[in-house]
């Protein structure tokens, strides 16, 4: 006797799901728009191993980070090596910038990359512990010019999908030396209020008090409105810098937010950070990522609160910390399951695949043989056709063309096996013509033509 199988078995683990075909059209859709506009800026396609060594997180996301902390997916290899599945795009390609000798290219390389990412995180709605992304990365030139083209392209890739009231939320966090002197005043103001501060914030102070200003804590983001702004701690390289992108943007007719508290979840990054919102009818609102926790705006059922569907900036540093020769860089990555399920809550219309208009019918072996090599015809004419080559019954395969909706079921029975012949029968009439095998697919084609 066969062991009962375990519900839980037949059940996706937790914090992954299954892209299934009725929503296919939507990753298709979401995909082809980013290719296609991350070609037209010139971006070219790279694909990293789904695991890397762990060092290679550990050196570049930050010690004190979640995703150092709590989130990854880390395993030792039979030989001994400690490998992690990726939690995110940006190390991995500055890696391979570094490993491939990127930086004799003309610069700057512009890449992009999609697939799967994986942290161990808590699900709820759109966080997942395998979450997909599309990101871009600009390696090699420091003009904030290529700081407003990402945010452009991801801007412009989400207008594309049909989103309306987009809000895009930028901050600077500044050069080593802003942030060094900032951290000092941070520092100064929570230490004097150490004791109010929760348990976390406690720790944040002595180990990343910029991760202060991302606490969901009611009192601490309370204590947060008095604390000293990094925007006024820019040195003047980085306070020009951030007003040459806000003037891009302008001029580009980009709305976008200034969010002083934005800090983002990773530590690699320097002067401008940037995160993307839809279905935001006031982008100054609080997202999710940092809303309050005891306080409104509260999400309800039918008004979720809006969750970032994209985010980047600029990670000066990186290639440095991995020892490769100082290289300025940034980017940013599109979360794919945010935003097929945004286009899914709004409806969001897009050109679907045409489906086959025509369908083989055939009865009898030599018959079904004659339809196994037409079928190979159709393909070298690029006309897709349906089949059900599996069934017997001319009356089911009829069926079948009807429900899928043809135009022209191509009936091969023994008879016209043995003539050379098929019958081309119009599903809306039912008339029907017999034309030779050998001209069937030019026919088909004809009259396809003259159809809508
Ligand atoms: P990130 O903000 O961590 O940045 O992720 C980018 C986007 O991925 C988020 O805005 C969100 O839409 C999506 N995402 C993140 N975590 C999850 C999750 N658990 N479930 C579903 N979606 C999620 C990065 O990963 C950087 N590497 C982006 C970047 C590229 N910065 C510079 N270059």
């Amino acid at each position: 006797m066969s062991k009962k199988i375990p519900k839980e078995l037949l059940q996706t683990p937790k914090g992954t799901h299954d892209i299934l075909p009725v929503d296919a059209p939507y990753w298709d859709h979401v995909m082809s728009v980013a290719e296609h506009t991350a070609n037209f800026y010139g971006f070219n396609r790279i694909a990293t191993p789904h695991f890397e060594k762990t060092e290679l997180f550990l050196r570049t996301l930050g010690e004190t980070t979640d995703i150092i902390e709590k989130q990854m997916y880390s395993f030792r290899t039979r030989g001994g090596d400690s490998l992690t599945l990726r939690p995110e795009g940006t190390a991995s390609i500055a890696r391979a910038y570094i490993q491939h000798g990127m930086q004799t290219l003309p610069q700057p390389v512009k890449l992009y990359y999609a697939g799967s990412f994986f942290r161990h995180e808590n699900p709820q709605r759109g966080r997942y512990r395998e979450l997909h992304q599309f990101g871009f990365e600009i390696l090699g030139e420091e003009d904030v010019v290529t700081d407003a083209l990402v945010i452009r392209l991801m801007y412009t890739i989400l207008v594309e999908l049909g989103f309306q009231n987009i809000a895009v939320q930028v901050n600077s966090i500044g050069d080593e030396e802003s942030r060094a002197a900032y951290r000092k005043e941070l520092m100064v103001f929570y230490r004097r209020r150490f004791n109010s501060l929760c348990k976390d914030c406690k720790r944040r102070v002595k180990e990343n008090p910029l991760r202060l200003l991302d606490c969901k804590e009611m009192f601490c983001i309370q204590l947060r409105e008095e604390a000293p702004q990094m925007l006024k701690s820019l040195s003047e390289a980085s306070k020009k810098r951030f007003t040459t992108l806000l003037e891009f943007l302008d001029d580009g007719g980009i709305p976008y937010f200034i969010n002083p508290y934005l800090v983002r979840g990773l530590d690699y990054y320097t002067d401008t950070v940037f995160e993307l919102f839809v279905n935001c009818l006031d982008g100054s609102v609080s997202s999710e990522e940092n809303a309050l926790e005891d306080t409104t705006p509260k999400e309800t059922p039918d008004k979720p609160l809006p969750i970032a569907v994209a985010g980047g900036g600029r990670y000066d540093g990186l290639i440095k910390l991995l020892g490769g020769k100082p290289t300025p860089a940034v980017g940013g990555a599109l979360g794919l399951d945010r935003i097929v399920m945004e286009m899914k809550t709004l409806n969001l219309q897009f050109p679907k695949k045409h489906t086959p208009r025509v369908f083989l019918v055939q009865l009898g072996p030599a018959a079904k043989k004659k339809t196994f090599a037409l079928l190979e015809e159709f393909r070298k004419a690029g006309m897709p056709v349906s089949e059900s080559m599996g069934k017997d019954s001319i009356k089911s395969q009829l069926r079948i063309a009807e429900k899928v909706a043809s135009s022209y079921a191509l009936i091969l029975g023994q008879k016209e096996a043995l003539d050379g012949t098929v019958i081309v029968r119009e599903m809306e009439t039912g008339m029907q013509e017999t034309v030779f095998l050998k001209d069937v697919v030019e026919t088909v084609k004809s009259k396809l033509k003259g159809k809508k």
